[in-house]
């Protein structure tokens, strides 16, 4: 069963048997089928990179509804289920003009995936309007309920990425957003440069996601027409030592301060300044916008994308000095 259609890279790698989930109580009876030695959960295929045919049932979660949960007049609660396209959400929320989800509009994937990495984008990420989730623990198949601070979210981490790897199918996701008073995040430089570009003084959270598509769209490709899966690497969080070492020999680097000990550089400048932006080997390339993105060309496997991954990395460290991950999951 071909997955090309199933994962945003585009890559054509197989699944020994491959079902579409509708439901919770449907996801509860497949995990417990033991007749499937192997499971593996797909979601919206937007931020892993598969290197070879997977030997298990593919469980991909189709499982949709948005639905107001609790509201008063300045509030709302929603609860959206697991196989909703997030942005597609995002739409359906700015429709109603509830606020909180703007900047992170045009984001690929799937609502279900989004706590996993704590999904962030111009300013925002999902912890800033993220009350809880559920999920099924794979062992038993009982839904269980988190809370924000269940989640311990970080920068692109979540519990879901550490201790409760695979252990968890989460089901659904509650998001807590605004009807009023919506609080406006023009942080991000860009996001000011696009609404200074159109005269809009007073922006609406519409005038702010149409800024974020825009940005996006001017940047990153695409995954329906050139194969990606978003940033492939993590910003390199670095201590103060090494910050000041490497700002003194690069004084033109931009950086964010991320605390009094803390620096985050941005990936896709030291990529770029590795000289691979734009770059291309057979059908693997690093896109010609933004170094950040790792793109396939048509028909590119996951171990040439991953080749050129581990190509990045070590220009990367031997240039200055520290090493950038992915942020993709690698499916081996
Ligand atoms: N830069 C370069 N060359 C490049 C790309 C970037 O020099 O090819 C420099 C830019 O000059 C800029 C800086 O790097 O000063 C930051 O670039 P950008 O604003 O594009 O943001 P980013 O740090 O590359 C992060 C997230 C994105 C998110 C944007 C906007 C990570 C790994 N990536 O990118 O997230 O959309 O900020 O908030 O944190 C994703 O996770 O898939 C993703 C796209």
């Amino acid at each position: 069963y071909s997955l090309k259609d199933y994962n945003t890279f585009g890559l054509d790698a197989k699944a020994r048997f491959f079902v579409a989930i509708n439901s919770v109580a449907e996801l509860q009876r497949i995990l417990a089928d033991n007749s499937y030695p192997n499971k593996f959960i797909l979601g919206g295929g937007s931020n892993m990179l598969i290197t070879q045919d997977i030997n298990a049932l593919v469980i991909h979660i189709n499982i949709k509804g948005i639905f107001i949960e609790n509201e008063d007049d300045s509030r709302v609660e929603l609860k959206v289920m697991a196989g909703e396209n997030w942005h597609e959400m995002v739409l359906w929320t700015l429709e109603r003009d509830f606020g909180g989800l703007e900047n992170m509009s045009l984001i690929p994937g799937n609502t279900g995936t989004a706590p996993v990495q704590n999904i962030g984008a111009y300013g925002v990420e999902l912890k800033d309007v993220f009350v809880g989730c559920e999920a099924i623990r794979r062992a038993d198949q009982e839904l269980v309920y988190f809370s924000k601070e269940d989640c311990r979210f970080g920068y692109r981490d979540s519990f879901f990425k550490n201790e409760g790897k695979d252990k968890y199918v989460i089901t659904s996701i509650i998001l807590r957003l605004t009807k009023k008073n919506h609080a406006i995040n023009t942080s991000y430089g860009a996001i000011n440069e696009e609404l200074e570009r159109n005269h809009c003084k007073s922006p609406t959270i519409k005038d702010i996601s149409n800024a974020v598509i825009t940005i996006r769209n001017s940047k990153l490709p695409n995954p329906k027409e050139l194969g990606n899966s978003g940033s492939f690497f993590k910003n390199p969080v670095i201590s103060k030592e090494v910050f000041e070492e490497f700002i003194a020999k690069y004084p033109e680097a931009p950086f964010y301060k991320v605390s009094e000990e803390a620096y985050k550089i941005p990936a896709g400048w030291l990529i770029e300044q590795s000289g691979f932006k734009g770059k291309r080997f057979g059908d693997a390339g690093v896109h010609v916008k933004q170094a950040l993105v790792l793109v396939n060309y048509g028909s590119a496997t996951g171990n040439d994308i991953l080749n050129l991954a581990h190509m990045i990395i070590e220009e990367v460290r031997i240039k200055f000095g520290f090493t950038i991950e992915p942020e993709v999951n690698l499916i081996k």
